[in-house]
């Protein structure tokens, strides 16, 4: 996570140039880069200007690092924008988008084909980033409950393709990551390697659908039957966290069968 901090003496008096086409006061010329200015700025002035630096950026449908879709329908981002003020973790607030998120989960149970009589639940996040989070501290909650010793020191098993979110996970919350080494052969976490990588104090495995290096969908199956042989074979009983970021709309639809 890049930290920023206080702009360097000598760059502290630079100054953003207003460019004439912006026909604001002939008086105006510049403000401030690193300061509020002593007087405030006509709003579609602001908004030129912080547009135009933003032609900077990278462009999101040229992004292709983690193959998702950058594009979506004008009318999902008018209802992105339309909730933008809203703050909504106060469901008391705001009821009716409780009440969406709930029709949402309720939907994704379904498309994921949620066994009968199974609970599934889910709540909504800022992104998957957030998603990895609640997930990452759902394992080590459900380790720490086993009982686990109190100094021991919980792991997560996972091929070194992840996104990295899951290594900011292990930093954060005091997770060693234990990482499957990737080669020209092997471009993803296999059954095998995910196993070898799991003993005692191992929260989870991470399985991705939709690999940050290649999109390729991890053998979750594959990786579940390992660890039910490791748990008859060693009694050690390991969970699997499916980081569905990318795939979790991709997969149901296009490979219904996996
Ligand atoms: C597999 C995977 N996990 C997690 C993330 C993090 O998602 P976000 O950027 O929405 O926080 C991504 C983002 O591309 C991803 O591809």
């Amino acid at each position: 996570m890049p930290l920023h901090e206080r702009i360097a003496p000598e760059r502290v008096d630079e100054r953003l140039a207003l460019r004439p086409e912006y026909a604001v006061d002939a008086a105006l010329t510049d403000v401030p880069r690193f300061h509020l200015a002593p007087d405030s700025l006509p709003p579609n002035v602001a908004y030129q200007l912080i547009h135009d630096e933003l032609m900077l950026d990278g462009n999101a449908r040229l992004n292709l690092a983690t193959f998702v879709t950058t594009w979506m329908e004008p009318e999902a981002a008018r209802l992105l924008a339309e909730c933008s003020d809203k703050n909504m973790i106060d469901k008391d607030e705001y009821p009716v988008t409780a009440e969406l998120e709930s029709r949402c989960v309720n939907m994704l149970a379904d498309v994921w084909r949620a066994p009968e009589g199974a609970h599934p639940q889910g709540c909504s996040t800022l992104g998957s980033s957030e998603a990895c989070m609640l997930g990452g501290l759902a394992l080590k909650f459900r380790w720490r409950n086993r009982g686990a010793a109190p100094d021991a020191r919980p792991n997560l098993v996972m091929g070194a393709n992840v996104q990295v979110v899951w290594e900011k996970f292990c930093r954060y919350w005091e997770v060693e990551p234990r990482m499957a080494k990737l080669g020209p052969d092997r471009t993803h976490l296999t059954a095998e390697a995910a196993a070898e990588l799991c003993d005692e104090n191992t929260i989870g495995v991470v399985a991705i659908l939709g690999s940050t290096f290649d999109g390729a969908y991890e053998p979750v199956a594959e990786i579940a039957g390992a660890l039910d042989r490791l748990q008859s074979e060693r009694g050690i009983d390991v969970p699997i966290h499916v980081d569905a970021a990318s795939g979790g709309f991709v997969a149901p639809f296009l490979d219904p069968d996996l």
